[in-house]
């Protein structure tokens, strides 16, 4: 594949999906569901790690500033108990916290269950990459990206990354009228 496709990170992290415990469905939930939603080519760069700060905090400056990822999407440990350190690791790796992601994503994802409040996902851009926070929940993927994939597209424009499009018919990204 040329080294010029838009390349999107997509981050697992969980003890027991990394250790082999149980396999991993949140990875290739996303996979699919990018696959489903971009109509240009893209490259996925796909990470299984354990709830390891270090480890967390060094994949992703490795899919930000080495693999130049636009996007970095992860899945998983958004929650509170102890090994949870998801959002925080986030933060610290971004320089610009862009909190309505993880706002939206609440919002929508209560509409289905109650404990979506213990979810503390956000999002942040590092460097070119805009990062966001996905629960561990397969079935939360979908969800919770259907609510903010329409804005991702302009967000990466403005981060001066790929011009990525979508399937009309499944997600429509919505770019505001140049002045
Ligand atoms: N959001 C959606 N859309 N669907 C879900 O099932 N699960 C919640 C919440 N957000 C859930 C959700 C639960 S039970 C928890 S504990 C938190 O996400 C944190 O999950 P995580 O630690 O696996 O990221």
């Amino acid at each position: 594949m040329p080294d010029s496709l838009p390349k999107i990170g997509i981050v697992t992290v969980s003890d027991r999906a990394s250790s082999g415990q149980y396999e991993d469905r949140g990875g290739p939930a996303i996979q699919d569901y990018l696959t489903e939603v971009l109509s240009c080519p893209w490259q996925p760069i796909a990470k299984v790690i354990p709830d390891e700060a270090s480890l967390l905090k060094e994949t992703l400056t490795l899919l930000a500033d080495d693999h130049r990822c636009c996007l970095i999407i992860t899945t998983g440990g958004t929650g509170p108990a102890r090994r949870d350190i998801t959002p925080d690791i986030t933060e610290q790796v971004c320089e610009k916290r862009m909190p309505g992601f993880g706002e939206l994503m609440r919002k929508v994802s209560l509409e289905k269950v109650p404990t979506a409040i213990l979810s503390r996902q956000t999002a942040g851009i590092r460097g070119g990459s805009l990062i966001i926070n996905l629960p561990g929940q397969p079935k939360a993927i979908a969800e919770c990206l259907d609510a903010v994939f329409p804005a991702i597209p302009y967000c990466i424009d403005l981060l001066e990354g790929p011009y990525l499009t979508t399937n009309l018919e499944r997600i429509e990204a919505f770019r505001p009228q140049k002045k």
